[in-house]
């Protein structure tokens, strides 16, 4: 784990420049992805997304989290637990934005 940790550092934070150098997310696809926020995520997170089978996704639980590491938590999901992943869904781009969303406290 400890040799191939750097390599995987370099791919992530390529990634992230990759990512956040594109054109920001159309009004109509921020829609859909606060619709599939509040129905797909909601039945698991709680509708408020205070909470329910899924640990809350309020902006207090995330204040020390990086934006990558969140959205890279929704597009992989947590392999073992119900917590499925995003990546069919959402791109790496759209998962950053919606991770950002989720830091500010956003209400679907
Ligand atoms: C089928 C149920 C289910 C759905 C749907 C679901 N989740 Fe989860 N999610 C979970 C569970 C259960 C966990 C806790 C996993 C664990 O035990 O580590 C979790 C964990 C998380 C975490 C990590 C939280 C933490 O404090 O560790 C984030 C972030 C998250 N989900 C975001 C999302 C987002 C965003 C969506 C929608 C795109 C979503 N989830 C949809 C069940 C779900």
């Amino acid at each position: 784990m400890t040799r191939i940790l750097p390599s995987l550092l370099a791919a992530l934070m390529c990634w992230t420049t990759n990512a956040a150098s594109e054109a920001p997310i159309p009004p109509q696809r921020q829609a859909e992805i606060i619709y599939l926020l509040k129905h797909d995520c909601g039945s698991c997170h709680g509708m408020r997304l205070e909470g329910g089978l899924g640990p809350a996704l309020t902006p207090d639980r995330f204040q020390l989290w990086s934006t990558q590491v969140l959205a890279l938590t929704i597009l992989t999901g947590r392999p073992g637990t119900p917590m499925p992943p995003w990546r069919p869904f959402l791109s790496e781009r759209e998962a950053l934005w919606l991770a950002g969303q989720l830091k500010q406290g956003i209400r679907p």
